[in-house]
């Protein structure tokens, strides 16, 4: 369960550093997993656990990062002197704090929100100045070392690179996740000095510092080791998305969806579902898709930002910024763009594209059509081929079909254009001017049969058989 912090706790996030192993012009943290950038994960998991208030410290590519953080402060750390340092920038930015102040990396996505409220908790139970969210790991080479005095109690954290060859084989580690007494640590952080290895000010050294002081400090070990992993290359990246793949899915099942195989869904965090949806393999959720009870979705299929109504079937299909219906069908092979409404129980069915346009109550457009910028009434049957022509080559047009009107297959509606309620298009015409309701729209050349022509051709020109 998650529970709480109290009132006023706030959380700086360190998202300054390059994220050189990435290879990347994109800073490491603007990466995404599930289409979430890594760094609104650690801003999310601060929210979420109670922090009200988050403070972001940007550097390299801080641009992109400050757009990707939206409503939070954001602090520049213009050049990279260590954790240390970027604490230091967010000084102002957190001034009057007195009480915790958790410290969190912006490239630990998988950290949970009940693993920042255990800090928090923390260090109101132990009246500790800092607690340190440790872990043990197999191969603890790279990270920072909790080492521990002879009662057992946490003594200093040492850096990889400034270890003696005695701590080497230390397997607790600095997960870099903190809670700090916000006013105890702004006080004595300006004693860190960067006489280490690195020449950075380290955050970790704090901790020696307080116990120099006489000040408590504690640990908290995190139960799940795989949440504190860094993304620090592309390898971990995927494996921190595997993670959060699996987390996503696995509450989804519990909470009533069925998967046919979870690892071929993707389902971004911010997605919604009700009970009884089933997702078919390689179906992909991003964005702020809600998904209504008894939808079956997939194989084959990506909808983004959309809103799926109950029982709806979409299969093999590209849904972005659309509204489906009710028991409404898509599919397979169709795409609706942005803009699309499919009313309830309407159809979009093979390799049909539909982009802002509104499909009545139990309308069809079952086979290879286009559909731009255009209003449908309730019970209209689009023949096979239709096409609306929105686009005149400088401006996009409107067509507007009203109820009970059928359009015959391979009709071309030329924008602007109004077929009235209950009104017919014949096959093939190209229909450039309104119908009016209850009429005939044909526009062909008269057809004319030659009698015996076929014949005589292929007695004239032999076959080739
Ligand atoms: C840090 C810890 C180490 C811990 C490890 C856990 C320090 C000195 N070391 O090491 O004990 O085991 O995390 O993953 O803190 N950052 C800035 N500005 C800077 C430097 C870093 O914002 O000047 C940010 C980075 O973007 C990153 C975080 O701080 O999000 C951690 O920095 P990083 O360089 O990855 O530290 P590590 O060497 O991994
Ligand atoms: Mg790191």
């Amino acid at each position: 369960m998650t529970r709480k912090v109290p009132m006023g706790a706030a959380a700086l996030i360190l998202a300054a550093g390059e994220g050189t192993r990435m290879k990347s012009a994109l800073p490491k943290v603007a990466h995404r997993i599930l289409g979430v950038p890594l760094v609104r994960y650690v801003i999310d998991a601060a929210h979420t656990a109670g922090c009200e208030q988050v403070v972001v410290v940007t550097g390299h590519g801080a641009e992109t990062v400050e757009a990707l953080v939206g409503a939070e402060t954001c602090v520049r750390q213009e050049e990279q002197l260590g954790t240390g340092h970027a604490v230091m920038c967010a000084e102002k930015a957190l001034e009057g704090l007195t009480g915790a102040l958790v410290v969190l990396s912006g490239d630990s996505p998988l950290l949970r929100p009940e693993t920042i409220a255990r800090l928090v908790d923390a260090r109101e139970t132990s009246r500790a100045v800092a607690v340190v969210l440790t872990t043990t790991l197999a191969d603890p080479a790279g990270y920072g070392r909790i080492v521990r005095d002879e009662l057992g109690k946490l003594a200093a954290i040492v850096e990889d690179k400034d270890l003696e060859p005695a701590q080497r084989a230390i397997a607790e580690v600095n997960t870099g996740t903190y809670c700090f007494d916000a006013g105890v640590l702004f006080e004595h952080l300006n004693r860190l000095g960067n006489a280490n290895s690195q020449g950075e000010y380290y955050l970790t050294d704090m901790i020696a510092l307080f116990r120099a002081e006489g000040l408590t400090v504690t640990d908290v070990a995190t139960d799940q080791p795989e949440e504190t992993l860094g993304v620090n290359s592309r390898v971990q990246l995927a494996e921190a998305g595997k993670v959060m793949q699996r987390r996503i899915n696995r509450e989804h099942m519990l909470g009533g969806v069925t998967m046919t195989d979870p690892e071929l869904v993707w389902i971004a965090p911010t997605v919604a579902l009700g009970r009884d949806v089933v997702l078919e393999p390689m179906t992909t959720l991003m964005g702020t898709t809600s998904v209504a009870d008894g939808c079956v979705l997939g194989p084959d299929t990506r909808i983004t930002d959309s809103v799926i109504a109950a029982d709806a079937v979409i299969d093999s299909s590209v849904v972005v910024e659309s509204v489906v219906g009710e028991g409404a069908s898509v599919g397979p092979r169709a795409y609706l763009r942005p803009g699309t409404v499919l009313e309830a129980r309407a159809r979009a069915g093979t390799s049909v594209e539909i982009k802002n346009s509104v499909v009545g109550e139990g309308s069809k457009v079952p086979h290879l059509s286009y559909i731009g910028d255009a209003t449908i009434g309730k019970g209209v049957n689009v023949g096979a081929g239709t096409i609306t022509c929105n686009y005149d080559g400088v401006r996009k047009h409107r067509t507007v079909i009203g109820d009970g009107a059928f359009i015959g297959s391979d009709t071309m509606l030329v924008a602007p254009v109004t077929i009235g309620d209950g009104a017919i298009t014949g096959a093939g015409s190209a229909i450039a001017k309104d119908v009016p309701a209850g009429s005939l729209g044909i526009e062909r050349c008269g057809q004319k049969n030659v009698d015996g022509w076929a014949a005589r051709k292929r007695a004239a020109h032999g076959s080739d058989e």
